[in-house]
């Protein structure tokens, strides 16, 4: 079978490989039959050889971790799944020695090697077929198998916020009402959401100006405000919108948390979901500044990657409730389709020159839905 497969730390080396189709072999096994695989910056930057590690006694590795499938056949012990259902494939497993590791919570794992579909050590889901045990399959109701692409994606975005939630327990009470979602992306719009679901005041920024920009007209199409950080500093928007109870970084540029840190409310909390793989340094941090804020004011920051099981199913959930306030509006970020996996090279050029083909999510329509 046709698999999209790079060859690790080498760059631009994406390619179409021929691979043997997988095969149940556990009793909690299933085969899934792949529908939709969507591509991101960690697809990019393994393409590009800054990341991305190859399996055991492999030199290549198969990408995708952005998953939606349909079950094809299921072995004797699962009973929860049949074979039609639409499903989406978790991405971390626990492979590691870390206690995490030992009760399913590999998302936190402490291990410095970790296993994850299409990453780190284990093939991923650009190719026709793959197989899984169940216990890592997530089921997508019929009514959203035409956005469920995007549940990896939202899936951290849930992990982060139920680390704030779980943090703000220290309070006895917390009622958060105003958000900002810095950088407005896939994974920023897919914050947008989530807050919006949970009845925050949402204030949208990204680098474009508004003018003719599809991300910022999605913000304010879902009842979130967009403005371009070109025109006011998220540090300024606090004069014009209040502090933030809550801010979700995910812009991928890291100076923006300073700004971040000055900008949140008392006993706010700053989530911070970039993977910034580079090595950029700030200068001139008032750091006395933030610091004393940090403390007098109880405030917090917290770092968040990969998700569990529970926040994929938190993510359904979103996606359910976003689909019936906001019918279609999921689907207009799905803006670049690639029919077929042997057209890998178009969705890669697209990946490089997101901005420029005004690209939120690209994906592989790998079979209809
Ligand atoms: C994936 C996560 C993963 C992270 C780091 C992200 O693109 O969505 O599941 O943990 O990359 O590898």
């Amino acid at each position: 079978m046709k698999a999209v497969a790079v060859i690790p730390k080498r760059p631009n080396s994406v390619h179409l490989a021929e691979i043997e189709k997988p095969k149940l072999e556990g009793s909690r096994d299933v085969l899934v039959e792949v529908l939709r695989v969507g591509a991101c910056g960690t697809d990019r930057e393994i393409n590009n050889g800054e990341y991305g590690v190859a399996p055991n006694g492999s030199d290549r590795l198969v990408l995708g971790h952005e998953n939606l499938g349909r079950i094809v056949e299921i072995g004797e012990k699962v009973t929860e799944f049949e074979p039609g259902n639409y499903v989406v494939a978790t991405v971390r497993r626990p492979g590691g020695t870390s206690v995490y590791d030992k009760i399913g919570e590999q998302d936190f794992t402490t291990d410095h090697r970790y296993y994850e579909r299409g990453i780190s050590r284990l093939h991923g889901y650009m190719a026709e077929y793959y197989v899984e045990n169940a216990d890592f399959l997530v089921q997508i109701p019929q009514t959203i198998a035409d956005v469920g692409v995007l549940l990896e994606p939202l899936s951290i975005v849930e992990k982060g916020l139920k680390q704030a939630s779980d943090i703000q327990e220290r309070m006895k009470v917390w009622q958060p009402k105003s958000a900002a979602v810095l950088g407005v992306g896939s994974v920023g719009l897919l914050a947008v959401v989530a807050l919006r679901m949970r009845g925050y005041a949402v204030h949208g920024f990204g680098l474009d100006r508004r003018e003719g920009y599809l991300n910022g007209e999605l913000c304010e199409a879902i009842g979130s405000t967009y403005d371009s950080t070109a025109e006011i500093s998220v540090a300024d928007s606090v004069q014009k919108y209040g502090e933030y109870d809550l801010i979700f970084e995910c812009t991928g540029y890291s100076p923006i948390i300073f700004d971040a840190m000055q900008s949140l409310n008392e006993n706010g909390i700053l989530i911070l979901a970039s993977v910034t793989g580079g090595s950029r340094t700030a200068d001139k941090v008032p750091s006395d500044k933030i610091n004393q804020a940090f403390v007098l004011g109880n405030r917090v920051m917290v770092g968040t990657v990969n998700a569990n099981r529970e926040h994929f199913e938190m993510g359904v959930k979103d996606l359910v409730l976003c689909e019936a306030m906001h019918p279609g509006w999921l689907g207009r970020m799905l803006t670049h389709k690639v029919a077929g996996l042997e057209n890998f090279a178009e969705a890669f050029k697209i990946l490089n020159n997101a901005g420029e083909y005004k690209a939120i999510k690209t994906y592989f329509e790998v079979k209809e839905i």
